[in-house]
């Protein structure tokens, strides 16, 4: 029996959430229009711990219009006052912190030392950080000669549409929710099915904290029903998603034939290298957190490790001594630092990628962490692979999963090419204490982030700027504003006009 399974909901959400009640349209909570429900499953024990409303069309087609009358109250919000409302939502968010981690630990497995900690401050800080430029924005004024004006305003789309993944549930929805309020938008969100808990407090915490009715709508519900309605509707022109490449293409696809603007950021096969003359200690450390971190299941995760021949035994052995101090087990037992897989749809995709890879000639090393799995769950131990060859699945797949896969080569080439042989590109690692490969390895890696002598150091001001497969525009950071303004030009002359004819 897992802990999840001794919780009451009704302790961490509004009573009409735990009803079943859980699209959050207009201000209030809804069940879909057709009635259907679908389960909301902890991970930890495979048993069901809260029926979610199951929207489609017909809901997304409500939570449009009740997001158009919310976006014209919102869009004339003054930024002050907008900065006032994301302010006070990051101060209740920090008071609602054992709930918020509670509620993505019970929803994604997620251990509760990583929900309730980093991923609350995560959340939190986003809603600071576009606080402080909501109220910045700017235009500009452009000189066109005696008696004429030129203005460039940036104006908010009016209603987004937002779809977000299952692995950072709350701050991968709070990255796009912080900075489309803040540019003045309001939204409709669809969080992932397998964890659409934390968005619903969030949307009772915004409530809280003044935002208008109808600025922040919130549909549940599957990608291929309520997802989709959303990224056809024509009344919704930008869309900001995260998730699995395939999903991605779809969704460009739609908004290539429809004309909407998109910010999308997918999947990674991103590389880790290790030179000879590196830190062998400090990149073990990297390796381990990179690759098993959230159990895999992060969309920078660099788990490609390639190490340099001679180094390839010795790296292996620290990184072997450093798992065997991750403890693994119920996520809601705050020891604990992993929980399980979030779903066994997940649990079956990397366990039949690495039978694969293994079959292929990859060769598994013995590894020992201090692995204790609730019976039921979707528990899976930290696997490290070596011997693999560039063409075995693992080295080209995307694993999401706590698989190390370790590479050896023999020049900085063929570290480089083995780094950029792939359809991705959004993140690098690399580890050197030589000035000139680093300065190398920053010019000819082709990711969106390259990070020297580090792994996952990031602050709220830097961008993610996918690559290739892995992406189009950047969250984060005063870039992400970009996404979710258009520009308007206005032209206006004082007189003395004079036309062609
Ligand atoms: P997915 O991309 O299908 O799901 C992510 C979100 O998209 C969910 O909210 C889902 O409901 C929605 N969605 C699915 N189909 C849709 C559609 N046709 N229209 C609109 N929305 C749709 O990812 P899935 O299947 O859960 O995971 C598969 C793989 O994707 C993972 O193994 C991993 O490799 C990758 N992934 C990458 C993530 C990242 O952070 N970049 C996050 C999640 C998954
Ligand atoms: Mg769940």
């Amino acid at each position: 029996m897992s802990i999840a399974q001794k919780i009451k909901l009704t302790d961490y959400l509004p009573a009409e959430v735990t009803a079943g009640k859980t699209l959050w349209i207009g201000g209030t909570w809804e069940s879909a229009q057709d009635g259907e429900t679908f389960a909301s499953i902890d991970p930890a024990s495979g048993v069901e711990i809260a029926k979610i409303a199951q929207g489609k069309a017909k809901d997304i087609e409500r939570a449009v219009q009740a997001a158009k009358k919310g976006a014209k109250v919102w869009a004339e919000t003054g930024g002050m006052q907008r900065a006032a409302i994301l302010r006070k939502a990051a101060e209740l968010i920090r008071q609602t912190r054992e709930a918020l981690g509670t509620l993505d630990s019970i929803d994604s497995g997620k251990a509760i030392s990583e929900t309730a900690g980093r991923n609350v401050d995560g959340t939190a800080g986003m809603f600071d950080f576009y606080a402080g430029v909501t109220d910045k924005i700017r235009g500009s004024v452009i000189d066109m000669g005696p008696n004429t004006t030129g203005l460039v305003e940036k104006e908010p789309y009016g209603v987004v549409g937002a779809i977000s993944p299952w692995n950072y549930p709350m701050s991968n929805a709070a990255t796009k929710i912080a900075p489309i309020l803040a540019c003045g938008n309001a939204l409709i969100l669809k969080p992932a099915e397998q964890t659409p808990l934390s968005a619903l407090l969030l949307a009772h915490i915004l409530d809280q904290a003044g935002l208008p009715k109808g600025v922040f709508n919130v549909v549940t519900g599957f990608g291929a029903e309520a997802g989709s309605a959303l990224v056809e509707h024509p009344e919704v022109p930008k869309l900001s998603f995260t998730g699995s490449t395939a999903t991605g293409r779809r969704i460009a696809a739609v908004a290539g034939q429809k004309l909407k603007s998109i910010t999308l950021e997918l999947g990674g096969k991103s590389p880790f290298i290790v030179f000879d003359d590196a830190d062998l200690d400090a990149a073990a450390s990297g390796a381990v957190t990179t690759v098993f971190m959230n159990q895999g299941q992060t969309c920078t995760s660099c788990a490609k490790v390639l190490v340099a021949r001679q180094l390839v035994d010795a790296f292996i052995a620290k990184c072997q001594e450093k798992v065997a101090s991750i403890k693994i087990g119920d996520p809601l037992d705050p020891k604990n630092d992993l929980g399980p897989i979030v779903s066994q749809v997940q649990l079956d995709r990397v366990k039949k990628l690495l039978a694969e890879g293994i079959a292929a000639g990859a060769r598994q090393v013995e590894v020992k962490a201090d692995y204790q799995p609730v019976d039921g769950g979707n528990f899976i131990a930290p696997v490290i692979v070596t011997d693999l060859d560039p063409h075995n699945p693992l080295a080209t797949e995307e694993i999401f999963g706590p698989v190390m896969a370790v590479y050896a080569f023999d020049t900085d080439e063929e570290a480089y090419a083995a780094a950029n042989d792939t359809q991705y590109g959004l993140a690098a690692s690399v580890w050197t204490t030589s000035l000139a490969r680093a300065e190398v390895a920053r010019r000819v890696i082709n990711t969106g982030i390259v990070w020297i002598n580090c792994v996952h150091t990031l602050s709220l001001n830097t961008p993610v700027p996918g690559r290739k497969a892995s992406g189009l525009g950047s969250e984060y950071g005063l870039e992400a504003l970009d996404n979710y303004m258009r520009l308007k030009t206005t032209v206006t002359m004082f007189g003395g006009y004079k036309g062609l004819f």
